[in-house]
């Protein structure tokens, strides 16, 4: 162990507070973690409080020192949470900053918890807590986004819109069926989130430091006490894996991608070109300078928090890529990206949630464009199909010519007069109007899964079940 810096500096009065502090310094400042680690001393003291309780009930501590431990760390735990615990950066982490302050507390007795026990599997074991936690906040966050969207749609069954395709109008649909769509999404993300927690339900510590232990420990029951399935299977890989934490990042990116998506379009629809939704004065922001302005700027920074959720992703696959077993300390980086990343997620969707729940759907707005860009000229189509039993590619073609026509004429295709679509096709009767509506061509799409409100109503049943 290298002198502390203070021992240095006295030591060599002279030129000491120049040099040899300087590297030691440098290397203080890269070794240390607690800047971020404290992060994790609710789960490093339920580890450890699990561990020493193990080692008394297998002979190998007494209980006496066991309950000094315990008591100990009890304190410790209320010293932090009331904000009186002071962290060292000399003591590197989180790990050693407890242990220190245990030995000042309870004396010798601190020195035996950290038998059968090495860093390596306890920083995996108060992740790997953290990380569940995390991942339990995320299920019912996203829960909460799903009942936001349910809501809407719901409310929406039946408010017709334009459905598009390379952003350009393809097929009415309704509101609440683009609604629906991102209860698909979020509600995938949501089972992506139960897997991760199911796969990481595994207790590292006891792996020690990769090697497993000769004292005669219980890893069945540490797993046990701290909530876990089971104990991992293999020491070495235990203090290797990080696939947890890499599990949680493309989780959140997944769902950062979804996020954005509909950030994105809540920006386009709140544009006054399009009006289809206003946001409510909580989650928009006005322009300093320009007094008519609303600007969408939370969706916005949902839309951005996703790159840097993704840039956590790479990081931490690229931090891992080269890494031979067991432990090495490069996988001290991998908290920063985790936490960043779940704080990053917790607040867009959150910032997502209240934004659905709030914003005001201009109806009317919807409709009027739903009818525009000849929205319904697959509907001619398929009456054509259907009434004058003309093959499906042959009443494409006429109905590519009534486009043309109205075109030219500045018109819909609703408007069109019956004898200008009979020039066109003779079997076209007056009957052709009724499937020219926005609302019957929506009301028409009730294969399983499509825009039909009685559709879009089943799906509602089916997640309002699940949800
Ligand atoms: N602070 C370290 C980390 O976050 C704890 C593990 C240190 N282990 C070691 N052998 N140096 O990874």
């Amino acid at each position: 162990m290298a002198e502390s810096n203070t021992d240095t500096k006295s030591s060599n009065q002279m030129w000491g507070g120049r040099f040899a502090s300087g590297p030691d310094a440098i290397m203080e400042e890269i070794n240390a973690s607690i800047g971020f680690d404290k992060k994790l001393f609710a789960q490093d003291i339920r580890g450890s409080v699990a561990h020493a309780t193990m080692l008394a009930h297998q002979g190998i501590i007494s209980s006496d020192d066991k309950d000094k431990i315990v008591h100990g760390l009890n304190t410790i735990l209320s010293e932090i949470e009331g904000g009186n615990f002071e962290f060292s950066r000399r003591l590197e982490d989180i790990h050693m900053n407890i242990e220190a302050r245990l030995a000042t507390l309870i004396g010798p007795a601190a020195g035996r918890l950290h038998t059968a026990r090495s860093r390596n599997d306890q920083v995996a074991l108060d992740f790997r807590l953290w990380v569940k936690e995390e991942l339990e906040k995320t299920e019912k966050m996203l829960t909460g986004l799903i009942a936001a969207f349910l809501d809407r749609a719901e409310e929406h069954a039946e408010s017709v819109m334009p459905g598009f395709t390379h952003l350009q109008t393809a097929q009415p649909v309704t509101f609440g069926h683009h609604c629906m769509a991102y209860v698909e999404m979020f509600g995938r993300d949501r089972s992506r989130v139960r897997h991760a927690i199911e796969h990481l339900d595994e207790s590292p510590i006891g792996a020690a430091a990769l090697a497993g232990t000769g004292y005669p420990i219980d890893r069945h029951m540490t797993a046990k006490a701290l909530g876990f399935r089971e104990p991992t299977r293999n020491s070495i890989d235990t203090v290797s894996d990080r696939d947890f934490a890499i599990e949680f990042l493309s989780i959140a990116a997944i769902t950062g991608m979804h996020l954005s998506r509909l950030a994105e379009e809540i920006v386009i629809w709140s544009t006054p070109q399009f009006g289809f939704v206003r946001l409510s004065d909580a989650f928009s922001t006005g322009s300093s300078i320009m007094p008519q302005k609303k600007n969408p700027d939370a969706a916005e920074l949902v839309r951005a928090k996703t790159g840097r959720i993704n840039g956590s992703l790479v990081a931490l696959l690229t931090i891992m890529k080269g890494l031979p077993l067991a432990y090495s300390k490069d996988m001290q980086e991998d908290k920063e990206q985790v936490f960043d990343a779940a704080e990053s997620l917790e607040l867009a969707i959150a910032a997502m949630t209240g934004m659905v729940r709030d914003l005001t759907v201009n109806t009317a707005r919807m409709k009027a464009a739903a009818g525009s860009g000849f929205s319904t000229a697959t509907d001619l189509a398929d009456w054509l199909v259907r009434e004058a039993g003309l093959p499906f590619r042959d009443a494409h073609h006429v109905t590519g010519r009534a486009v043309a026509l109205a075109e030219s004429k500045g018109c819909g295709l609703a408007e069109l007069p019956l004898a200008d679509l009979q020039a066109i096709h003779s079997a076209i009767t007056d009957k052709v109007y009724d499937v020219l509506t926005v609302e019957a061509s929506v009301a028409s799409r009730k294969s399983f899964g499509g825009t039909a409100p009685s559709e879009v109503r089943r799906q509602i049943a089916f997640w309002r079940a699940r949800n």
